[in-house]
């Protein structure tokens, strides 16, 4: 091929799920289909700079994190690169720089492998594409690869790396997993939400309180096995499916109590499958329960739509919406950023999807 070398630079955000993905089979696929909301201002930039080598005998790449080469990070890259050789047959004919960085300090404990491993396969589908288009030996209708099939394949891709990754190209609500009620949706890809969603989730506001920023005792990896064989998993597989069922009809009609009913709920019971499995584990810290507290108290005596849910860590992510910024950001500033490590959080909000820089 005529392509010897070049640059291709993504920025891909980071997102959080609604209903929760816990539990996988092979080769990443999800044991219940879960929705997200795409962030907007948490996210990966990733310049993927790539040159021709001699051999084809392995793959050749380095990883920069901030401007440090980051050699620690090279086994996941290795793997992910082994699971989507068959789908990107050019990986070991380039050697490979990746200078990567995120918009949320690092080791914050806010997952980065969805946002990284979404701009990552975002940049490897680029060289994908301009790999096709200058293939001479392709006829000239053959040598254009369309927008849909491009974002389609680079979150086929990027669940390889990471699954939640997959719901981070798109915005502002994507769904990964099939479901009955619920038209082209995939275990293999993300797809935009493709229903009606009612003005009361427009820019809804996600702060994140970062409790702990200190490494997971155990990995999200780990954590997915540990469902395997786990007494409640089956019956958490079929309640994902209703939860989302339900916040179809939630997104339709603007019902925010039934909202923080689901979306709580899963936060708590993505929880409590890590406290129920063999071994089990605990992720929360007691300022995530302060800060649970405080939300409920809250909410309680001012009738705000405040709610929380948690990633597979300590921190607490707030949802809101955007008619409540004000009364809730002064509820956040006097009353849980003592909770905060450092007193560190992120305003963030619904967004919109990678971008190509
Ligand atoms: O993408 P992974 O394998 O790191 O799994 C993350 C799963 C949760 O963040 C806990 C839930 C989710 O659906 O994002």
């Amino acid at each position: 091929n005529s392509v010897e070398n070049g640059s291709f630079t993504w920025s891909s955000p980071s997102n959080i799920a609604l209903v929760k993905y816990w539990g996988k089979k092979e080769h990443q696929i999800p044991g219940n289909p879960s929705i997200s909301f795409t962030l907007d201002s948490c996210k990966t930039t990733t310049i993927l700079s790539f040159s021709k080598k001699d051999n084809q005998d392995d793959y050749s790449f380095d990883i920069f994190l901030d401007g440090d080469k980051k050699d620690d990070f090279k086994p996941k890259i290795e793997t992910f690169f082994k699971r989507i050789e068959v789908y990107l047959p050019f990986l070991k004919a380039y050697h490979f720089k990746i200078e990567t960085s995120n918009t949320f300090p690092h080791s914050s404990g806010i997952a980065s492998s969805a946002s990284g491993m979404s701009a990552l396969a975002l940049c490897l589908m680029s060289i994908e594409k301009s790999l096709i288009e200058s293939d001479t030996s392709l006829k000239t209708a053959e040598r254009f690869l369309n927008d849909d099939f491009f974002i389609q394949k680079a979150s086929f891709l990027a669940r390889l790396g990471s699954g939640s990754a997959c719901r981070s190209l798109e915005g502002d609500l994507v769904v990964w997993g099939k479901h009955g009620e619920i038209d082209g949706s995939s275990d293999l890809f993300g797809i935009k939400y493709p229903f009606e969603v009612h003005k009361n989730f427009k820019n809804y506001q996600d702060t994140v309180l970062l409790v702990d920023k200190g490494e997971k005792q155990v990995s999200s990896t780990v954590g997915h096995n540990l469902m395997h064989g786990h007494p409640f998993a089956q019956k958490r597989f079929k309640q994902a499916h209703r939860n989302l069922s339900s916040l179809i009809s939630v997104f339709k009609n603007g019902d925010l109590d039934t909202f923080i009913g689901i979306v709580e709920s899963e936060a708590l019971t993505l929880h409590a499958m890590m406290m129920t499995s063999m071994p089990y584990f605990i992720l929360m810290k007691p300022n995530t329960l302060e800060i649970i507290n405080k939300i409920w108290t809250f909410r309680q005596a001012t009738n705000s739509k405040i709610c929380f849910t948690l990633d597979a860590g300590a921190n607490v992510h707030v949802l809101y919406p955007e008619s409540e910024c004000e009364q809730v950001c002064e509820f956040i500033k006097n009353e849980l950023v003592v909770f905060c490590q450092k007193g560190q959080y992120i305003n963030d909000k619904i967004g919109f999807g990678a971008k190509q820089l």
